[in-house]
């Protein structure tokens, strides 16, 4: 299929109860796994990049990365018969309107870190834009900690705040900081399950849960059932997909063809992928 608007899924996944992943990729094997999990599991789901992903694809150059990241994603989502939505994660504002054109069909402008009034500001302009364009549009308020960028684990998201950020800026979807970080190998991080009550009692947009490696499966489960529609998963997944390459490196020192360590590496993350999709609970969602 041709890459598809993300907005009436997470609309219908949020009213039904369950969730659309969105998984990482930086290599090709890795958009690859994540079709095919896609497919085997009849689930929507969600290729995504960052902007540190862009950086090592386009080799430093974030809009040649892009360039790369929006043919290939169309290819991968044509490959397959399952709903594709290719999405721009943690982003600035000339790489959200750059992916715009390209034909991503979701994008995410992080003003995280600016002030209010101009995360406000600058998030309206480009939703306008991205509403225009027939794009989602994410943004985020309050801060999912990301290791050597920002490490604030105290600003969790304010219900009144965005009650009011969603309406100021007319964004389709937000992600809320619950106390959940980036880049953590291990399960063990809980989330404000009681904040994302008050957040889902006064905004009707779709919620999106970032970092969601380091979070226990419970409260993961908990969470969809309260309105996070949208998961984002990278670190599991690139944990999954190197284990299995080292394995085959370890095994057989010998080796120099890439294909016979990023084979099983796919392969494992496909597996991986397919686990997720069943956890959120998108298996044979894909028919409209
Ligand atoms: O931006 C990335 C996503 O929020 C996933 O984070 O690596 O902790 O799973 P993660
Ligand atoms: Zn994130």
């Amino acid at each position: 299929m041709t890459l598809c608007d993300l907005r009436p899924w997470l609309v219908r996944a949020q009213r039904e109860q369950y969730a659309i992943g969105a998984f990482n990729a930086n290599t090709l094997e890795q958009v690859q796994a994540i079709v095919l999990a896609a497919e085997a599991e009849q689930s929507p789901a969600v290729i995504q990049v960052s902007h540190r992903a862009l950086q090592y694809i386009g080799s430093g150059d974030q809009m040649l990365g892009l360039e790369y990241v929006a043919a290939v994603g169309k290819v991968a989502a044509q490959s397959v018969s399952v709903p594709i939505a290719l999405h721009l994660d943690h982003a600035n504002g000339d790489e959200v309107r750059r992916a715009i054109a390209l034909g991503f069909t979701s994008v995410m402008f992080d003003g995280s870190l600016l002030p209010y009034a101009e995360n406000v500001a600058t998030t309206r302009l480009l939703s306008d834009e991205a509403r225009a364009a027939d794009v989602c549009m994410e943004a985020e308020l309050g801060e999912v900690p990301k290791p050597g960028v920002s490490d604030d684990t105290e600003a969790l998201t304010d219900p009144a705040e965005a009650e009011a950020f969603v309406a100021a800026t007319g964004i389709d979807s937000l992600a809320v900081a619950l106390g959940s970080m980036h880049a953590v190998t291990e399960k063990h991080v809980s989330i404000d399950l009681e904040r994302l009550r008050a957040i889902r009692a006064v905004v009707a947009a779709p919620l999106v849960l970032h970092g969601s490696s380091g979070v226990l499966d419970g409260e993961i489960a908990a969470g969809i059932r309260m309105g996070l529609c949208k998961i984002n998963v990278a670190t599991q997944l690139n944990k999954v997909f190197t284990l299995a390459a080292r394995a085959k490196l370890v095994d057989d020192t010998t080796v120099v063809d890439p294909r016979k360590y990023l084979g099983p590496a796919r392969t494992a993350m496909i597996d991986g992928v397919r686990e997720r999709i069943r956890f959120f609970g998108s298996s044979g969602k894909a028919k409209s």
